[in-house]
């Protein structure tokens, strides 16, 4: 579709759900791809369907909030794949999500801004000096629509994934003359288990069904009808923004939400 052939892609939390649907676009495309997660399992299970895909995945244990496992897994990505042309920072979810503000403690805080906002600042700094060396790159932050309406119940996750948007801009000025593009991801509902999990919390808190609370917060929202596809509408997205057709858009927050935003 768009050329990504021979790309060294480091896709982080993508053992599941969106990170690996990313994983899996850029590795049917011809891509080299690392993926990373917490779990030994879930990671030795998704290298395994992403290497039927394309055997050049590699794969590492990491952890988003901890500083020097993100070291680690810099240095291994650099290792297996000699470089790193596109970093596509993706999170998991905040374990006490969803919660409204009155429930949170404040080492909930410390984790939800390691797990979105360290995370990123952290891969960053650790990437961007092998792109600037070879004067090409391409930087990702996955984040939802939600942080241009806020949600009460995604407070940890609205408020720490915020200031990507700032950091968007800042890096897509210092690192526009060296070939490398900086976007944040404003990303819409897809049917993951982490969604499910936050959806079926709150439907239960709430003492309602399931169905209902996915169709009248989920479903009902979408202009377009139908919820997103991973690879299609999202994949392809990030696919046009890697190539060179997609050079000129950076630091910029991009919707990609089949309509929910009602912001304008
Ligand atoms: N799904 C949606 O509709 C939607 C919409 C907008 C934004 N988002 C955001 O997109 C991100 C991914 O959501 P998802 O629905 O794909 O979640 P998911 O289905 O729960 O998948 C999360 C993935 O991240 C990994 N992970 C979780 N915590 C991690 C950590 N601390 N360090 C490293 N890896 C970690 C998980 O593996 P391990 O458990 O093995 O670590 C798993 O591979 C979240 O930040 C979410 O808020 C999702």
């Amino acid at each position: 579709m768009f050329p990504v052939q021979g790309k060294r892609v480091l896709v982080t939390s993508s053992t599941e759900g969106i990170g690996r649907g990313v994983a899996e676009t850029f590795a049917s495309n011809g891509a080299i791809v690392t993926i990373t997660s917490r779990s030994r399992e879930k990671l030795e299970s998704a290298l395994h369907h992403l290497r039927r895909i394309n055997p050049a995945v590699y794969g590492t244990q990491s952890d988003m909030t901890n500083l020097d496992s993100l070291n680690s897994l810099v240095s291994y990505a650099l290792h297996v794949m000699g470089g790193i042309d596109i970093l596509v920072v993706n999170s998991g979810n905040p374990p006490r999500e969803p919660v409204t503000f009155s429930g949170t403690e404040i080492q909930d805080w410390e984790h939800a801004i390691r797990l979105y906002l360290l995370s990123a600042v952290s891969l960053t700094k650790l990437v961007i000096p092998n792109m600037v060396s070879r004067g090409w790159g391409r930087i990702f932050f996955l984040s939802s629509w939600t942080v241009r309406e806020p949600q009460s119940i995604l407070v940890l996750a609205d408020v720490s994934r915020s200031p990507l948007l700032q950091l968007t801009k800042i890096l897509s000025r210092d690192y526009g003359k060296h070939g490398i593009t900086v976007n944040t991801i404003l990303m819409g509902s897809f049917p993951t288990e982490g969604a499910r999990r936050t959806l079926s919390r709150y439907a239960e808190s709430k003492g309602l069904p399931f169905d209902q609370v996915w169709k009248e917060r989920v479903l009902d929202p979408i202009s377009v009808g139908r919820i997103g596809d991973v690879k299609r509408d999202l994949g392809s997205l990030l696919l046009f923004l890697s190539s060179d057709m997609g050079s000129y858009i950076t630091g910029t927050g991009i919707l990609v939400d089949g309509g929910t935003s009602s912001a304008v």
